[in-house]
């Protein structure tokens, strides 16, 4: 039965490096990957694109429930379509992520998405990164983990990352966007980003992305969800 495999859930603020280790974890594991921001990304781009102000909640919520997506592929080089043409670049700009912070904070669009998380628990096991993962959208999941990372360390983490992608940002500002974004995810009503009491936190300022992943694996095999490879 579908909803009885397992499911792992990395919930932290961004920059906590949610991303790329559930990447990793669900490939060394074979399990399923949900990128749940992904789906508030495609949900602030879709409102862009339709000109649907960011603050008329109905009409977001209409566009979440009714979302055109396709996720190509899972892993590595995942491929996102949205009404048919690849978002996979668009969904990944700061002003996107923005925006998704803020249609996040609508009940209603948080409401229309829940259903379309849940169905990607599948067997083997489905890896769930997001804010909420643990606290309302997989409260039975048999392994939480929260994610955390110094706000300078993470905002370090993303200026090389987009350095990478040959994007010139100011430390000094992404480290204030880091921080703006923190405090609109913590302190919305619906679902703010918090540890389940059931999770386990992980400070990953000090940790390579390879230790990170080898503790979860630990922790996974620990719990009988993974045998020891
Ligand atoms: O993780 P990512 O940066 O892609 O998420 C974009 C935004 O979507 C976050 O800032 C957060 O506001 C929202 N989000 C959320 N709940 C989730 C995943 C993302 O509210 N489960």
């Amino acid at each position: 039965m579908s909803d009885s495999a397992p499911v792992l859930t990395i919930d932290g603020p961004g920059g906590a490096g949610k991303g790329t280790i559930s990447r990793l974890v669900a490939a060394r594991l074979g399990w399923h990957l949900l990128d749940s921001g992904a789906l508030y990304r495609l949900t602030a781009l879709a409102a862009v694109k339709h000109e649907v102000p960011l603050d008329d909640e109905p009409a977001l919520a209409r566009i979440a429930a009714s979302l055109d997506v396709v996720f190509l592929a899972e892993g590595e080089s995942a491929t996102v379509l949205l009404e048919g043409q690849d978002a996979t670049t668009a969904i990944r700009t700061e002003q996107v992520g923005d925006a998704a912070s803020r249609v996040a904070a609508l009940p209603a669009v948080r409401q229309a998405l829940l259903q379309r998380q849940r169905d990607f628990r599948k067997a083997p096991g489905l890896v769930a990164d997001g804010r909420d993962m643990g606290t309302v959208v997989f409260t039975d999941a048999p392994l939480k983990i929260f994610l955390t990372a110094s706000a300078e360390e993470r905002a370090r983490r993303r200026h090389l990352q987009l350095r990478e992608a040959g994007v010139d940002a100011s430390l000094s500002s992404l480290l204030k966007e880091i921080q703006a974004r923190d405090a609109r995810d913590m302190q919305r009503s619906v679902a703010p980003l918090k540890p389940a009491i059931d999770a386990i936190t992980l400070d990953t300022t000090r940790l390579t992305i390879p230790e990170v992943v080898d503790r979860l694996t630990e922790l996974l095999t620990e719990r009988g969800l993974a045998s020891a490879t």
